[in-house]
């Protein structure tokens, strides 16, 4: 499986501190954002990471990580966003790297504190679909929700005001190849962007969506409070493997 990591987008969520550089660089207790996605990929044994950028400060990612030479890799492969055109239009651009194999997507301001290897195995033995990790949280109204009957996700509301389950659609897909071809079909959410949530409801319709419980600790780090947090989380059980 390969592995990518997206990395783009204006942060405005996080201005003024993404002003003069991208969010995926801004500290998360000692190491930059993006160190932690990067490592949640290593640690379930994807090796092969395409990292999915854009704005003014793209070429700050290739300064800090080069060839991932801290990480242990050989190369990192690189590419570029141009303009917001949200989740979903990042990840089709990573459709010439994953030529026709499975991917599992991270968002880069996704930090979790276990590791996934377990979720990407099962992935790997199923023959096609697609894979989410779901969380349970206080705030879902923030995050992707999934409605839930038994044990199927019946659809998934992005940011809804009435959330039909206390659980977040973690920012960690798996995909097989399929998804270059629902994204091309997808049109521009009201926040005009291209939204995962549409690439995923339509696994949905396929009946090709499975999910996992994301077992430990999980935030996203995309405004100030959820920042605070993930720089607490790390500091307080010294997760991710990274000192
Ligand atoms: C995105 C997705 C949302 C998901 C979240 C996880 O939201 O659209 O479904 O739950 O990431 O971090 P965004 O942070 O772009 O608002």
């Amino acid at each position: 499986m390969k592995g990518i990591i997206l990395a783009g987008g204006l942060g405005t969520r996080l201005h003024p501190l993404t002003k003069v550089t991208n969010k995926h660089l801004l500290p998360v207790f000692r190491k930059p954002m993006i160190y932690y996605p990067i490592q949640c990929l290593l640690n379930a044994g994807i090796t092969d990471i395409l990292i999915v950028t854009g704005g003014n400060n793209a070429g700050d990612f290739l300064k800090l990580l080069g060839n991932g030479k801290e990480f242990g890799l050989k190369h990192l492969n690189y590419t570029y966003q141009e303009g917001e055109g949200g989740i979903a239009e990042a990840l089709d651009l990573a459709e010439h790297f994953a030529d026709g194999d499975k991917i599992c997507v991270v968002l880069g301001d996704n930090l979790i504190e276990k590791n996934i290897k377990a979720a990407v195995e099962d992935f790997e033995a199923i023959e096609s679909g697609a894979m989410v990790l779901l969380k349970e949280v206080a705030d879902p109204e923030r995050f992707g929700v999934p409605v839930i009957e038994g044990e199927n996700i019946l659809r998934i509301e992005e940011k809804p005001a009435n959330p039909g389950s206390n659980y977040a659609v973690t920012g960690i897909y798996m995909y097989d190849n399929n998804v270059f071809d629902i994204i091309k079909t997808l049109e521009p959410s009201k926040r005009g962007e291209l939204e995962i949530t549409d690439v995923n409801n339509a696994y949905i319709e396929k009946g090709t969506l499975v999910w996992r419980d994301l077992a430990g600790w999980w935030t996203d780090a995309g405004t100030f409070e959820s920042l605070l947090n993930a720089a607490n989380m790390v500091a307080a059980s010294g997760a991710n493997n990274l000192e």
